[in-house]
């Protein structure tokens, strides 16, 4: 079997793509409505749906750009994306697979990459956004979105640990001066940033990643065994069910 982390990934993630497609959480959000309302202004002629998942964001760049890019490491994903396209009647969505880190695409092809929820489980996060900042025209821009570590560390710890007991493709939630750092070493200057919260169902959000019972049970330990202050920062609830940080970051 290949145990490279991009196999990992794509084990993960290959056999659950209708559950991508149709997961609330990742279907609608605040985030989602900044992205369409950001790209509604500009009009992009060509634009990237970076780790598109379920294709989310593909759809919603389709209505305001001439050409979209679904890219994802899992030909699985890139498939069930071009599929519900076809079914939306969105003719102007194409599919690539691609890793991250090595992107298929000339120098300066995009007006437009978004990447929402998919850096944390690259093997190279500053590779990645190397490549995203390479596609991507001089005058373009970016929009990042992901969960946000916390800065304090404590918080940080817990949040990776069930992450990872949860989907063995996780890598890390990245902290906002971590973000601020790799797109720094990319070649990227931050424009602006903004938080939401982000509350996530525990029965939908294991049964998306198949996480075995022997993981969820450990999840839960985890959760009893947490500080009060730890209980309070992620609003743990009775059945597991708890509140993340996520952050959108606009970035040329
Ligand atoms: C949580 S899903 C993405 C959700 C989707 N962007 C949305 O907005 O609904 C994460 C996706 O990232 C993809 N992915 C993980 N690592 C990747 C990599 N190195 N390169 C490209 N895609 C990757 C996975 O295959 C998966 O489809």
């Amino acid at each position: 079997m290949n145990t490279s982390h991009d196999s990992v990934v794509q084990r993960q993630f290959g056999p659950q793509a209708q559950a991508y497609v149709e997961s609330s959480v990742h279907a609608a959000g605040a985030d989602l409505d900044w992205i369409e309302q950001y790209v509604s202004q500009l009009s992009p002629t060509h634009a990237l749906d970076l780790g598109c998942g379920g294709g989310h964001v593909a759809y919603r760049l389709a209505r305001h750009a001439e050409r979209v890019i679904a890219s994802d490491l899992s030909a699985d994903m890139v498939g069930a994306v071009l599929e519900t396209a076809a079914d939306k009647g969105l003719a102007n969505i194409e599919g690539q697979v691609a890793s991250a880190a090595d992107l298929p695409f000339a120098d300066n092809t995009f007006d437009c990459v978004v990447c929402r929820f998919s850096a944390h489980h690259w093997r190279d996060f500053v590779g990645g956004l190397t490549e995203a900042r390479r596609v991507l025209k001089q005058d373009g821009v970016a929009l990042f979105i992901d969960v946000a570590a916390p800065e304090n560390a404590l918080a940080d710890t817990h949040l990776q640990a069930i992450e990872l007991l949860r989907d063995p493709s996780h890598v890390r939630d990245y902290r906002p001066s971590e973000w601020s750092s790799a797109l720094a070493l990319a070649g990227f200057e931050i424009k602006s940033l903004r938080r939401w919260k982000l509350r996530m169902d525990f029965e939908p959000w294991i049964a998306r990643m198949r996480t075995p019972d022997a993981h969820v049970a450990a999840i839960r330990s985890l959760q009893e065994a947490a500080a009060e202050e730890l209980r309070q920062y992620f609003t743990i609830e009775q059945d597991g069910s708890f509140v993340l940080d996520t952050t959108g970051i606009e970035a040329m």
